[in-house]
């Protein structure tokens, strides 16, 4: 979600931004998705070439992260759904960052007071958790953990809302916070529904496209956040509340086995590679 979330600062005009990943690969292919996302807008109307070209601009990938920390304000961290691989970046931050910089996690359910502790700002560490795609998804949900700071809240709040986004603030940090509490399972549920031969992927989404007016059934949608991070985030449920209830399907974990992850890796449930079924 890196790139979304850096072509959202970029977009508005207010923010310059710091791109930053591990290996020139994976920053090529965000900008490569920023680039495309862009041009998604031009062809609409809602923003001209120009303003495309401005925004591209404005966002500076980097694999130093002296370059990405030292002079940021907010750091936003967005990397994979793994407390171990969170806390290994978000102390490299808070070593680096000037003091007063709040350190948000994108975080879809790895408890923030948690991360929090790993730094020397406790109180402004939070979690700002945007949904995919953030570029076009109105909800950020702004958690708070035990040591955040209401200063640090009410930043993250005005940022979100200079995002174009509604904030909403989760006051309590608890595991999957508010909306992946309610989707995991539900998106879990659907690959039983699939694992236990009841119907094929394509007829449990249009059920739930067709009944329940969602935008894009589950299956699809789980293929869109990627496998292996549904997975992720239901193994912490299950971890943070010790309630079997999140655990995984067989069938998720079998895809993640087999690199089957969704859209980025061209196969889940779908064949992304076929540009109709996506
Ligand atoms: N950048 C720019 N524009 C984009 C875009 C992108 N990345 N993706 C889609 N669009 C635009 C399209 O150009 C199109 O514009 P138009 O209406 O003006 O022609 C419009 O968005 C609709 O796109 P599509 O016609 O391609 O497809 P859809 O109508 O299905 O919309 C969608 C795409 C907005 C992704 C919609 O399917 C949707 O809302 N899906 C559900 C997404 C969702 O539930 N997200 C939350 C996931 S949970 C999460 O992220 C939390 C985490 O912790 C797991």
């Amino acid at each position: 979600m890196g790139h979304g979330i850096c072509q959202l600062f970029a977009q508005t005009g207010k923010y310059n931004v710091t791109l930053r990943d591990v290996e020139q690969q994976f920053i090529d292919n965000g900008m490569k998705m920023i680039t495309e996302s862009l041009q998604r807008f031009v062809q609409k109307g809602s923003i001209s070439q120009i303003e495309s070209r401005e925004i591209l601009k404005r966002i500076h990938p980097t694999l130093d992260p002296n370059e990405a920390f030292q002079k940021a304000d907010l750091i936003v961290e967005a990397v994979t759904e793994d407390p171990r691989v969170k806390k290994e970046v978000i102390i490299q931050a808070d070593k680096l960052a000037q003091p007063h910089t709040i350190i948000a996690s994108n975080t879809s359910t790895i408890s923030i007071t948690e991360i929090a502790s790993v730094t020397r700002r406790p109180e402004k560490v939070c979690g700002m958790h945007f949904f995919n795609p953030p570029q076009l998804m109105k909800l950020i949900e702004i958690v708070r953990g035990k040591d955040t700071s209401s200063e640090t809240v009410n930043v993250i709040e005005r940022t979100a809302i200079s995002l174009g986004k509604e904030p909403l603030i989760v006051n309590k940090d608890s595991p999957g916070f508010i909306v992946n509490r309610v989707l995991i399972p539900a998106l879990n549920e659907a690959s039983f529904l699939v694992e236990n031969g009841v119907a094929k992927p394509e007829d449990v989404d249009k059920g739930c496209v067709l009944a329940l007016n969602w935008p894009m059934g589950p299956l699809k949608l789980l293929d869109y956040i990627g496998i292996d991070t549904v997975v992720s985030i239901a193994d912490v449920m299950v971890q943070r509340t010790g309630d079997q209830k999140f655990l995984p399907s067989q069938l998720l974990r079998r895809m993640v086995s087999e690199n089957r992850l969704g859209r980025k890796t061209g196969k889940g449930f779908y064949d992304w590679a076929k540009r109709d079924d996506v």
